[in-house]
């Protein structure tokens, strides 16, 4: 495992931050990287959010029938599904049954790297790697606005700005699990790094923790 923690156990790497602050790239590098699986789990969110919103099911219901085939789908792409997402983030049920997701996830041999809101203060306090990617919303709010813009969506830079704001402030401000950086979390702000940038900080940080 990553230089040499060896704990035989499955080992987890902590990936949390706002949205769009490169969380998911970095958290793909790290996992090819180091040979581990990865989990992107905005996607039992927004899965659970849409289901909700869209047909109505009750949400703690959606979260315990969820599957990870069910994380495929493309409209969980849509800005829509990350706003659904967020509204059911703050039910302590839901998250409860997703928690048993995720653990299960990373409890398979060699272990995973899972980004999201929370892994690191909640899912996984004892993770051994716990990095916090952060960055302005300005900078956040120009790469989903660039990002929305590749895939051909119309885009208003003001809009994914505000969107965003009140977004962050929902998961900031809910009593279940707020987004916040755990206490032995490495803080990597990425407002001037490129993708490159950010993952060559993360090894380092990961390489001096386990000298
Ligand atoms: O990709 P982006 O960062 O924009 O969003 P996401 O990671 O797909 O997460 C969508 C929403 O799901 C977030 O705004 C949170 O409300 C919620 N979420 C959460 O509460 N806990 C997680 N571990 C992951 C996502």
């Amino acid at each position: 495992m990553p230089g040499g923690i060896e704990t035989g156990e499955p080992v987890v790497i902590a990936v949390d931050g706002p949205a769009a602050s490169g969380k998911g790239t970095l958290a793909r590098r790290l996992a090819a990287h180091y040979g581990l699986h990865h989990l992107d789990t905005g996607l039992l969110y927004r899965a659970v959010g849409l289901r909700a919103l869209r047909e109505g099911m009750d949400p703690v219901a959606a979260a315990e029938a969820l599957t990870l085939a069910d994380l495929a789908e493309p409209a969980l792409r849509a800005d829509s599904a990350a706003q659904a997402a967020s509204k059911v983030a703050v039910i302590p049920a839901v998250r409860e049954a997703l928690r048993g997701l995720q653990r299960r996830f990373a409890g398979e041999p060699p272990g995973a790297v899972l980004d999201g809101r929370d892994i690191g203060t909640v899912v996984f306090p004892d993770a051994p790697i716990k990095i916090y990617v952060d960055a302005t919303p300005e900078a956040r709010a120009q790469r989903r606005h660039e990002e929305l813009r590749e895939m051909g969506l119309a885009s208003i830079y003001s809009r994914v700005l505000q969107d965003m704001k009140d977004r962050d402030a929902r998961d900031r401000d809910r009593r279940a699990s707020p987004l916040k950086p755990a206490e032995d979390a490495f803080i990597l702000d990425t407002s001037d790094l490129d993708e490159e940038g950010a993952f060559r900080a993360a090894l380092s940080f990961i390489e001096q923790r386990n000298r």
